[in-house]
């Protein structure tokens, strides 16, 4: 079986390193979609382990096509019977790259008839259209010539984990959040700090890396359960078998890291220090309710201040990562912006030499203020943003300490 996961734009290399560490091999990269062979089990393990993903298609067909009556005709040859009962819901959506026979409004509701008319004349009854919350999303990829149908497994996008039911001005999408961690290569036996957390989206990622927690084990639907083809027992099986580690967070509140040495599954549990404050008190119980959630509560610690005034919550010397997503304000030239982005790099000067910082912003003006020179650069897209993820090194006397 083949699937096509989909990704954030920048986030392609990371997606396949989670695909390979996850066991899957890969067979095709392309813009924002890796691909890669599996079995029936592993449309339920992708869906609940991967963080870098955001959907999980499943390839039922891949076909040459020319003409929009013979995609009519090869969509409706399907057995689309085989998912779902006609009183059911589909969604459908089409993709394309290179040239398309037609527009992608139409080739929708071409496919949409063909799924429909195949279940009018089998049952004299045919599924209706739901585009929020279907039981059968479809989608159609056309590159060139060449069809490709497939089920969209994940329905609700995989960034919806189900920690984060409140949220606050611009959070970040857990997606890209946890690709962030993975870009920066951050690990947790580095002390990590999120001195703007707002939600708290960069510590809730980092903690259920660091305890390897599942990101999908919160969640309580996927598109997969309404199918005729949902194998329910195999499915609780993978999920009894992720969820270990966040049961044993929850169980085992009071225990503490350090007495999970040794156990090779909890390998990232060492030392694991993990940070974040804010400077509004509304956020800050945001962040503490989605950790809490998550089952990190005990894990990640949270407070209230500015950057400006709190101190390192770890020895800046013995190295560690700041990483920062601060306001980007209404205006580029926001006069406040840039007094606000030029703290920060002071504040990072003066007390945390010995630390690499990274920040995250889609204001180019606001980020020459920090007054330091990068070593590194990335273009990231925070929705429709463009952004750049910026690092910094900040050396701790002439010494570079990580
Ligand atoms: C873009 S939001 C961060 C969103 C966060 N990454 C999330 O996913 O929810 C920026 C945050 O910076 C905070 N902030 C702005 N100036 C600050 C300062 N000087 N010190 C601390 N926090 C500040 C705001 O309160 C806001 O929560």
């Amino acid at each position: 079986m083949m699937y096509h996961i989909t990704t954030l734009p920048g986030l392609e290399p990371i997606l396949e390193e989670e695909l390979n560490e996850l066991g899957f091999e890969v067979q095709q990269k392309g813009r924002q979609v890796i691909s890669c062979l599996g079995t029936e089990e592993s449309i339920y393990r992708l869906n609940l382990s991967l963080r870098t993903g955001l959907r999980v298609l499943w390839e039922i067909r891949q076909v040459p096509i020319q003409t929009v009556q013979e995609l009519y005709r090869e969509a409706k040859a399907l057995p689309w019977e085989k998912y779902i009962f006609p009183h059911q819901t589909i969604a459908v959506s089409v993709s394309s790259t290179g040239s398309s026979c037609a527009s992608l409004r139409y080739l929708t509701l071409v496919l949409k008839d063909a799924v429909v008319d195949r279940f009018s004349e089998i049952y004299g009854k045919r599924p209706s259209v739901d585009t929020r919350s279907p039981d059968l999303p479809i989608h159609l990829h056309l590159e060139g010539h060449t069809a490709t149908f497939s089920l969209d497994t994940s329905g609700e996008s995989l960034h919806r984990r189900g920690y984060r039911t409140e949220r606050t001005e611009a959070p970040l999408s857990e997606v890209l959040a946890a690709g962030i961690l993975k870009v920066i290569g951050w690990h947790p036996e580095v002390p990590l700090y999120d001195p703007m957390c707002g939600s708290g989206t960069f510590l809730v990622e980092a903690g259920l890396m660091a305890y390897r927690i599942a990101p999908g084990i919160l969640r309580t639907r996927f598109a997969f359960q309404n199918w005729k083809v949902f194998h329910k027992a195999l499915y609780e099986k993978v999920r009894k078998e992720l969820a270990e580690p966040y049961k044993n967070l929850v169980e085992e509140k009071n225990v503490s890291p350090k007495d999970h040495r040794g156990q090779g599954d909890h390998a990232g549990e060492k030392e694991c220090a993990i940070f974040g404050s804010d400077k509004d008190p509304a956020a800050i119980e945001i962040a503490r309710r989605n950790l809490e959630r998550a089952g990190l509560g005990s894990k990640v610690r949270v407070f209230l201040g500015t950057f400006e005034s709190l101190l390192p919550p770890f020895p800046p010397s013995r190295g560690g990562l700041v990483i920062v997503n601060p306001p980007y304000g209404k205006r580029l030239e926001d006069p406040s912006i840039l007094a606000l982005y030029k703290s920060i790099g002071d504040t990072l000067k003066q007390r945390y030499p010995g630390v690499e910082a990274w920040i995250l912003s889609a204001n180019p003006d606001a980020l020459k203020q920090i007054g330091l020179r990068p070593f590194k650069k990335y273009a990231l897209k925070n929705g429709p943003l463009d952004c750049k993820l910026v690092g910094f090194t900040l050396y701790n006397g002439s010494i570079r300490t990580r």
